[in-house]
């Protein structure tokens, strides 16, 4: 039996990415959860004739926290898009005010109902909210760093279909499964596409398009807010992307063999597979998105050899990527420890 609960089911990115979990024959019972709006979304998603079950939770009051409790009660996958989106004009560090506290207090209902699921965080700033729910698990003494994905599919999503777009009559998106390393936001984003089958297109390209071609998948997101005009962010690409991993990570679960690699945002804890060795390569950073194999306890190994691979341009990205996302993971452990 998998159950998977989404918190901040409501949402733009939510109600898509529930439709999706819907649908996989792997989930037996989907959980919404979200502080408004949810009943609605429950009951709509319950009538789709599919494998699972559906519930939805939503509190009484700001006090009430047993709707999260009963949301979260036996999940073995949790997925957060709660929170607040981009408007024009902001950074995804500008949420950090409002979203950094309900990341918080999410994480805080997984330390307390489903302490061995996976989570996976989908909130602005992930490079900072990812630190947030690890320094909460481990507060309540229930964090295993197999188990927490930053979710920085979209990138690589991004990546894929933007490359694509350059060989429009040669290539298509799913052409490609680029690697895209570092963290989540502008330009700590580092899309590596002189590795594997995107380099001989890469190569193609003029010093001025490959610039290009590299800042819109950083800022690809900045597209999508301002064609929005004010009414918010990627969601449905973002809905797949997490739905991506999702689908990934069940896959593993079970997987007999076939090998399962994702990039995601990762604690490099001593005690993953690689990780020591990753870290030194990206002068000790706690935290870093990397590909990672996955297996049934989640991330078994971090594929960190790419880091020894890339170009002499993709290295110079790699030094601007290190030194912001210092910043972004101090801001977060530091919410949590003051
Ligand atoms: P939205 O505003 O449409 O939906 C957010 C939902 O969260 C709302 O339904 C809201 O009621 C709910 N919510 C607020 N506080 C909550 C709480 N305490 N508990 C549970 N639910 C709560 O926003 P959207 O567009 O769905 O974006 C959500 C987040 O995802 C934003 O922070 C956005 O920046 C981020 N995002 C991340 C991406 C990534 O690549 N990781 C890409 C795009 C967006």
């Amino acid at each position: 039996m998998v159950k998977v609960t989404v918190c901040g089911a409501a949402g733009g990115i939510g109600q898509p990415l529930s439709l999706l979990l819907k649908l996989n024959p792997k989930i037996d019972e989907l959980s919404l959860f979200d502080v408004v709006n949810v009943p609605g979304v429950g009951a709509d998603l319950s009538h789709i004739c599919s494998n699972s079950s559906t519930s939805s939770h939503l509190p009484s009051s700001r006090e009430d926290k047993t709707a999260l409790a009963e949301s979260l009660k036996g999940s073995d996958l949790v997925i957060i898009p709660a929170g607040v989106p981009r408007k024009p004009g902001m950074t995804r560090d500008d949420l950090f005010n409002i979203n950094a506290s309900i990341v918080r207090d999410l994480a805080q209902g997984i330390a307390e109902n489903a302490p061995k699921a996976f989570v996976l965080i989908i909130s602005n700033p992930v490079n900072s909210t990812v630190p947030i729910v690890a320094e909460t698990l481990k507060k309540n003494g229930v964090f295993n760093p197999q188990r927490l994905f930053g979710v920085t599919t979209l990138d690589i999503v991004r990546a894929n279909t933007f490359i694509s777009q350059k060989y429009p009559k040669e290539t298509k998106a799913t052409d490609f499964n680029i690697n895209v390393i570092g963290g989540h936001s502008g330009e700590t984003i580092v899309p590596l596409y002189s590795v594997g089958n995107s380099k001989s297109y890469y190569d193609k390209l003029s010093e001025e398009d490959k610039k290009a071609l590299i800042h819109r998948v950083q800022f690809g997101g900045d597209e999508v807010v301002k064609a929005k005009d004010g009414a918010g962010s990627a969601t449905l690409s973002m809905a797949y992307a997490g739905y991506k991993l999702a689908e990934s990570i069940l896959k593993a679960l079970t997987s007999k063999g076939e090998e399962v690699v994702e990039c995601t945002f990762l604690n490099l804890d001593d005690s993953i597979k690689g990780a020591a060795e990753a870290k030194k390569l990206v002068k000790d950073l706690d935290f870093f998105s990397l590909p990672v194999r996955l297996g049934p306890n989640g991330i078994e190994e971090v594929k960190y050899d790419i880091l020894n691979n890339i170009s002499a341009d993709e290295k110079k990205l790699l030094e601007v990527a290190i030194d912001q996302l210092s910043g972004n993971i101090s801001k977060g452990v530091a919410f949590i420890k003051k």
